[in-house]
């Protein structure tokens, strides 16, 4: 009775039905154990059923369980909102509440337009997004990642136009990468002489484009790519709902650059994992210009769930314990771990922060790693040809040693 997401049911094996999670572990009714070593696509970055999250939860649940959030506010959007901000550039002020990446996303998108037209400026109609890259499954979203995504191909002739540029793909052992780049900003700067008057946002996913294979870019190419733009007038979408929440192993990826964009998109890794819940933050320059007595220069967009009160008190508890001692220096041992690790016989190994990723051959030898690690209590789910691991952050180096055995055992 249930059609479940991104899955073939004709070909995929009967789902796993779970009973109980308890840190990087999901049971399954069977009693099989499994490490979960991509948070359950990337969302749960303390570990499952995390006791002080689930208690959060349930005392606000007893207290107030949801609001209307246009005439009215609560504490917990205040304090998260607050507690947020402290871990942001000075710039990105204003925050706007909605329920998970793909919404993130689109309120950025609409945002970046509308903040155009409320201006007379009728033009800029187009977005510039960087090849490869997911933004997620929503209209909106489809669109800006451009008609060659390898997970939309069927609605690109519903999608309205967006121009891109190529990503420059980084990896241990790439050849040429300066000389790539530089060749890209050059045709991009000549691009955008003729259409950058057009295009309202660029929209990227900082450092590494996530669904795409986990596919690293470097950070002199960001800053190259976010300069240019910026010369003709463009806004800068981070799409950080994968990245953020120390994923690369800073709070941000913005964190490790001086760019401030305008526009931050966060979702997954929020509320620990526990509800859908997501921010698109903005400046104050953004803010200003949907001010007016004209009620259309309003940004007419909600959604029911809007800054659910138990969504932000879960992400409220996931912030202060993210931010603890003890949790920053997990984050940093399992990025040091990645580092040091081996894996035989693969292409393009990477590694940034908390992820770690490499290529095989083919889908199907990608699939039969997944299988086979499966089999021995890992949960793995390629990306195409690409293996990775992103786990939680509660996860032991004994599990990630057992991990990277079982990984190499196999290949
Ligand atoms: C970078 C990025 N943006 C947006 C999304 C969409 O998020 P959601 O699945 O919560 O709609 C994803 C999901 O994987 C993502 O990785």
């Amino acid at each position: 009775m249930i059609w479940r997401p991104f899955t073939q049911e004709k070909t995929t094996h009967p789902a796993i039905k779970v009973k109980k999670g308890e840190g990087a572990y999901l049971w399954a009714e069977d009693g099989e154990k499994y490490l979960d070593m991509i948070s359950s696509w990337w969302v749960t970055i303390h570990g499952h059923a995390q006791q002080e999250i689930a208690h959060a939860i349930y005392h606000q649940a007893c207290t107030l369980e949801h609001v209307i959030f246009a005439e009215f506010s609560h504490d917990p959007a205040e304090t998260l909102v607050k507690n947020l901000k402290k871990n942001l550039p000075a710039h990105l002020c204003k925050f706007f509440f909605s329920d998970d990446g793909s919404t993130a996303v689109e309120v950025a998108l609409k945002m970046a337009y509308q903040y155009f037209q409320n201006q007379g400026m009728k033009e800029r109609k187009l977005f510039l997004s960087l090849e490869g890259g997911y933004h997620g499954d929503t209209f909106g979203a489809m669109s800006a990642a451009g008609k060659n995504s390898q997970y939309h191909a069927t609605f690109s002739e519903l999608f309205f136009n967006t121009a891109s540029v190529e990503a420059p793909e980084f990896y241990t052992g790439v050849q040429a990468i300066e000389e790539k780049e530089n060749r890209i900003i050059q045709e991009l700067h000549e691009k955008l002489s003729e259409i950058g008057h057009t295009i309202s946002a660029l929209i990227v996913e900082p450092l590494i484009q996530g669904a795409a294979g986990m596919r690293l870019y470097r950070l002199e190419f960001l800053e190259a790519l976010v300069k240019t733009v910026r010369q003709y007038g463009i806004l800068v979408i981070f799409d950080e709902v994968m990245t953020g929440f120390y994923r690369t192993g800073k709070m941000f990826a913005l964190d490790y650059t001086q760019i401030i964009p305008d526009f931050l998109c966060l979702s997954k890794g929020l509320t620990g994992g526990f509800l859908p819940l997501a921010l698109t933050v903005t400046t104050k320059k953004v803010y200003e210009a949907f001010l007016s007595k004209d009620p259309q220069k309003a940004f007419l967009h909600g959604h029911s769930y809007t800054a659910n009160p138990i969504a932000c008190v879960a992400a409220c508890k996931s912030l202060e314990i993210l931010l603890r001692q003890e949790t920053q220096q997990r984050i940093a041992e399992i990025a040091q771990f990645h580092k040091n690790s081996f894996v035989k016989n693969v292409h393009k190994r990477r590694t940034l922060g908390t992820i770690s990723a490499f290529d095989v051959s083919s889908y199907e030898e990608a699939h039969s790693l997944a299988n086979a690690a499966l089999q021995n209590g890992i949960l793995l789910r390629p990306l195409g040809n690409t293996l990775y691991l992103l786990p939680p952050y509660c996860v032991t180096d004994e599990e990630l040693a057992k991990v990277y055995d079982v990984i190499n055992k196999y290949l």
